[in-house]
């Protein structure tokens, strides 16, 4: 039986993909499957995801003129698995694969095949992540938004040049974790100010999610968020004159040039 949509690789990222892509109900769980090389993975999707076909390998059975793989292995199983969906007869694929370009994904096929590739990030393990995705040589305006249609079940989709994804990697796919390291520090902030660890933890978490919501939510620029909390001679006007004195706005600068360096040596 062939199916609509396949996912090639149940781990993190495939099984977010599937849960998203079923909530969504971006097709009826009987046309979805998951392949999955692990056994005890196996038995875990079985269970997590009923209805939907979980499989040990891709086989020309599965594949008919309109099946779409996401490949979701990681980088050192990508190009076998590219060459097993190319033996298949796959025409159209999304590779989730961090620095693996679309021209390698198309060399493991003998005839043209649409690719797409994106660089999602972790939060689309909740379903709020934000991914780009870039066209390789024969993708159609259909496949871009056949990508997207995936890609937005688990979070927000935005369309960039391939040549723009380490850009992307360095910024939104390495983001969650600068995040993480200014949650820590702030935390630490409070605790060296006398709160408990967790009431700080409680206070920085909050504030970030709900300085987040404020962003996406008003469409106010952050310049004008940041003046509207910034009285002149205030307090936090003068916390902020102690982070630019300490050049956090340039650490940023080179942090994400760093990353993105980082993802084109990796890339070649
Ligand atoms: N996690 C993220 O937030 C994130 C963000 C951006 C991009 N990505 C990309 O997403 C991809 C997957 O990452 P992940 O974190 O989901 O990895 P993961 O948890 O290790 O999942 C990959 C799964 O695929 C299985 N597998 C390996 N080769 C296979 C094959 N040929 N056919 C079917 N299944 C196969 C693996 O089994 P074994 O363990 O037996 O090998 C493993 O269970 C990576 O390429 C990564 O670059 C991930």
């Amino acid at each position: 039986m062939s199916f609509e949509l396949v996912v090639v690789g149940g781990g993190r990222m495939g099984s977010a993909l599937v849960e998203g892509l079923v909530s969504a109900q971006w097709c009826a769980p009987s046309s979805l499957a998951v392949v999955e090389s692990a056994l005890e993975q196996r038995e875990v999707l079985s269970v997590r995801f009923a209805g939907v076909s979980v499989l040990a390998t891709l086989e020309l059975e599965h594949v008919g003129p309109e099946t779409g793989v996401v490949l979701c292995v990681k980088p050192d199983h990508a190009e076998g698995a590219a060459r097993l969906a190319a033996a298949c007869g796959v025409t159209r694929l999304l590779s989730v694969v961090a620095g693996l370009s679309t021209q390698r994904i198309e060399a493991a096929f003998a005839a043209p095949v649409a690719v797409v590739r994106s660089m999602p990030n972790t939060p689309v393990l909740i379903r709020r992540g934000v991914s780009a995705i870039a066209g390789g040589s024969h993708v159609t305006a259909a496949d871009l938004d056949w990508a997207e249609s995936i890609l937005g079940a688990v979070g927000t989709v935005v369309r960039v040049t391939e040549r723009n994804l380490d850009a992307v990697t360095g910024l939104s796919g390495s983001g969650p974790a600068y995040f993480f390291l200014v949650v820590e520090a702030m935390i630490e902030a409070g605790v060296h100010q006398g709160l408990s660890r967790e009431v700080s933890r409680q206070l920085v978490a909050g504030t970030f999610a709900g300085s987040a919501a404020l962003l996406v939510e008003t469409g106010d620029s952050p310049e004008e968020l940041r003046a509207q909390v910034t009285s002149p001679g205030g307090t936090t006007a003068a916390g902020l004159r102690m982070l630019e004195g300490r050049a956090v706005r340039a650490a940023f600068l080179e942090a994400v040039a760093a990353a993105a360096e980082r993802s084109r040596q990796l890339g070649r």
